[in-house]
């Protein structure tokens, strides 16, 4: 299997803090991984450097052996990069599908208003994650958070992306609404997408992925199957220290 994203000896520091210790990883094609860790482990932290929101301190980061590590997050985007956010942020002004849009064109907001797309594209992806047509002309301000984690992935999808990065996709969802995202990334991976995840939702994490690497405190302290991995006595006690 072709190597997808390759994270290699990554560190950030905020000060004094470590929040990513010398982290690697490779992430092959089709392959779903998941990063575990309490909170302030340092999952988020590691998704903002592989998409260049923040920059790393040292390592690097690598996309198809082309290294990325030095792009604007818009160039990583270009190169089919895709994240979504743990807690969603859409352009209140605007409809589901000029977000859908928008979100993957930083710069097409004049572009959207002189020439009024016919959003055909974004309507396609919309219906893809399960948005209802009833909603696509409605503002973000009238959406569940499920809706609203749709709309996110929905977003995050209209680069074409090869690779997914899902921070926290499940949380403040019902259970039918987990089960529907959960059905969606399932097809996503039938279809052969490339998937890095975090949630606390572990149950239904589990199903999602091959594999699973633990972070606490920055650094990694076990990988594997995801079954291997949270029986591992640090990784129980690091979630135990969460409490
Ligand atoms: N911009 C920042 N400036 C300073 N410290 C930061 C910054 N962003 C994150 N941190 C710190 O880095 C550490 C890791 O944070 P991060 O958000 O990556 O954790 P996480 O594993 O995603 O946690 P959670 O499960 O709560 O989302 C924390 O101690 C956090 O306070
Ligand atoms: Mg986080």
């Amino acid at each position: 299997m072709k190597p997808v994203l390759e994270v290699r000896n990554l560190v950030k520091r905020f000060g004094a803090l470590v929040a990513t210790n010398d982290v690697s990883f490779t992430l092959h094609e089709g392959e779903s991984m998941t990063l575990l860790g309490p909170n302030g482990a340092g999952k988020t932290t590691i998704f903002s450097q592989i998409m260049g929101e923040l920059q790393q301190s040292a390592g690097s980061i690598h996309l198809y052996s082309e290294e990325i590590s030095r792009l604007k997050p818009a160039a990583r985007i270009k190169r089919q990069i895709a994240r979504t956010y743990q807690v969603p942020r859409p352009f209140a002004e605007l409809t589901v599908l000029e977000n859908i849009r928008i979100g993957h064109m930083p710069n097409s907001i004049w572009d959207m208003l002189r020439q009024r797309p016919d959003l055909e594209y974004e309507r396609q992806l919309a219906h893809k994650v399960g948005l209802a047509e009833a909603d696509y002309e409605r503002t973000p301000a009238e959406l569940s958070m499920g809706d609203l984690r749709k709309l996110e992935m929905a977003r995050s999808m209209a680069c074409k992306p090869k690779i997914m990065l899902l921070d926290e996709v499940f949380a403040g969802l019902t259970a039918a609404e987990v089960s529907q995202i959960s059905e969606l990334i399932l097809k996503m991976r039938a279809d052969g997408m490339t998937f890095l995840m975090v949630s606390h939702d572990l149950p239904a994490l589990k199903p999602l992925v091959d594999t699973a690497i633990a972070i606490n405190q920055g650094a990694e302290i076990a990988r594997g199957s995801f079954d291997q991995v949270m029986a591992n006595p640090a990784v129980l006690s690091s979630y135990l220290g969460e409490v």
